[in-house]
């Protein structure tokens, strides 16, 4: 038997602890917030995708009466950068979100569905994205990819 361990890595920082354009993409997924649709869940999740050629792709959560129907702010974002830019990989990507009482305190983190469709796009570019997460306490930024966040996970090539 072998007993192994993983590492995950990430660096809490503060708003002003980010660089400008990191920064100015977490303030447009804060901004992303206000266009969600969270009706039932009065939870309203912002997403913001920066492309390599640094265009800015926002997203936010929709919800439907028919519960499941609901779409999280990142796939929506992400879905919505490559149906219009397929060619361009996605380098970072800052998620914010707000409860009936403002921004929350402990980070925003993906679901699960929201992090295998960030690692398939990962593998689409072969390139780990920025992922940064706030909090009104600290923001995560994860450095090194989604991998980070989804340790052992499935991808195309388990198949073969
Ligand atoms: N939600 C997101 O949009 N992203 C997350 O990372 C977590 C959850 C949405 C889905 C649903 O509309 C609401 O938040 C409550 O789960």
């Amino acid at each position: 038997m072998k007993n192994i361990k993983l590492e995950i890595n990430y660096e809490l920082r503060q708003m002003d602890e980010l660089s400008e354009e990191d920064a100015a993409l977490m303030r447009k997924a804060m901004d992303a917030t206000d266009h969600s649709y969270a009706i039932y869940s009065h939870f309203q999740v912002g997403a913001a995708i920066r492309l390599k050629d640094g265009r800015v792709i926002i997203g936010a959560n929709q919800e439907n009466a028919s519960f499941p129907l609901g779409t999280c702010a990142e796939r929506s974002a992400i879905f919505a950068a490559q149906a219009q830019y397929p060619d361009q990989p996605i380098v970072a990507i800052a998620i914010a979100a707000k409860n009936l009482h403002g921004f929350v305190k402990t980070p925003v983190t993906p679901c699960g569905a929201c992090r295998q469709v960030m690692l398939e796009i990962e593998q689409r570019y072969h390139q780990p994205m920025r992922i940064m997460l706030f909090g009104t306490d600290g923001i995560i930024c994860v450095n090194g990819g989604i991998r980070d966040l989804l340790p052992l996970s499935f991808i195309d090539e388990n198949m073969h």
